[in-house]
């Protein structure tokens, strides 16, 4: 049994969960991801695994991601930055509607499925449809000759390595990776970019990396600021833009280890219902970078506070005016709006860990969750 333990030790590498591993794996599965894939100086994006669908991409007139889980809230990151760059409408569905209702489909709808495992069986059940229906179908996995990447026409997979903790941590951000590439992929095949642009991009994206690195050493003052929230019953995510995708993420992380009963939602929708929720007792989580809603964004922090919600913002580093406002701020770097939602994930991951670990949660394997349901 000692050395099971022992044996257990070392798989995690020093951390005490597999989780706080795989948080702070991400500089380097970020990296792997953007590995061969992203040349900078040429402007060029290059994706081997789709290469043969570029003039699929040329033409393609609509794209429908399926997913389930966290795998589908990367597929609403991708929405924006598709729709942003490429400039090509996209929908985003759950695997485990979308299978059942009818929906209509044809051979020019290109559809990617996004699964960490490769395995869900909603996202397997939708693929099926789609391709019975005739649509082009890429698949975003990460576990590689797992059965989705079989069934698929082509595909990018995450390369984040396998992925212990049952809440997904560093496959997230491994798809939105993938997914800012297949968006600056198209862009560039459809020539809705300058290459001067996608040298500036590319460029920047390069340094994500970097900025994970950087913004994991928001680890302590996270830590201190889940032991303030820690015994709170509920609590809210608010973004706006592809921060919205990024809320919806924080929360169910939250809800996921924790147990804490969490929502994200648009900022903007805050006053449709949430509102009526916020005293003094509700912490709310806000993205708030200076970015195209920052000012929408603080008018929403401000209606908080006028309700005595405790506000905890994810701030550009060096804001003042949210620091001002808010109870607790955590800064992370400036980067290009397009890139937030791969920064300002991981203090939430932290948020939601160290909280956890403080109700002395079962992190890596929460109780009522699997890795991956492969039933439906
Ligand atoms: C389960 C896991 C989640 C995951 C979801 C989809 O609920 O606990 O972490 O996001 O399945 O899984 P997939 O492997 O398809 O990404």
């Amino acid at each position: 049994q000692k050395l099971e333990l022992q044996l257990e030790m070392l798989e995690k590498g020093g951390y005490d969960h597999f989780m706080l591993k795989e948080i702070y794996e991400q500089p380097r599965s970020v990296r792997d991801c953007l590995r061969g894939r992203v040349y900078p100086q040429q402007g060029k994006v290059q994706l081997g695994g789709i290469k043969e669908y570029s003039d699929k991409l040329k033409n393609v007139d609509r794209i429908i991601i399926v997913a389930c889980g966290t795998s589908w809230h990367a597929g609403l990151v991708g929405e924006y930055l598709i729709e942003e760059y490429a400039r090509v409408p996209v929908e985003v569905e759950y695997a485990s509607e979308f299978r059942y209702r009818n929906p209509i489909i044809t051979e020019k709808d290109l559809v990617i499925a996004i699964s960490q495992s490769g395995e869900t069986a909603d996202t397997m059940a939708a693929i099926e449809l789609a391709k019975e229906k005739g649509a082009t179908i890429f698949g975003v996995c990460n576990v590689v000759g797992a059965s989705i990447p079989r069934i698929t026409h082509a595909g990018v997979y995450t390369h984040a390595g396998p992925e212990i903790g049952v809440a997904s941590t560093k496959a997230f951000t491994a798809q939105v990776t993938v997914l800012t590439l297949i968006a600056f992929y198209i862009a560039q095949q459809r020539g809705a970019i300058t290459r001067n642009k996608l040298i500036e991009y590319l460029t920047e994206l390069n340094e994500i990396p970097d900025l994970i690195e950087q913004t994991l050493k928001t680890n302590e003052s996270v830590k201190a600021i889940s032991e303030k929230i820690k015994d709170s019953r509920n609590c809210l995510f608010l973004g706006r833009g592809s921060s919205f995708p990024v809320a919806l993420e924080g929360a169910l992380k939250l809800k996921e280890i924790s147990y804490i009963h969490a929502e994200g939602y648009p900022a903007a929708e805050m006053k449709h219902g949430p509102i009526a929720l916020i005293d003094e007792e509700m912490p709310v989580v806000f993205i708030a970078t200076k970015h195209s809603s920052y000012e929408k964004v603080i008018s929403n922090i401000q209606e908080v506070k006028a309700r005595k919600g405790q506000v905890i913002a994810i701030v550009t580093e060096g804001d003042t005016a949210v620091r001002s406002m808010a109870d607790y701020v955590i800064e992370i770097p400036q980067t290009n709006e397009a890139f937030v939602p791969l920064i300002a994930t991981i203090p939430l991951q932290l948020l939601s860990y160290h909280i956890a670990v403080m109700r002395g949660c079962n992190v890596d394997q929460p109780r009522n969750l699997a890795k991956s349901v492969t039933v439906e």
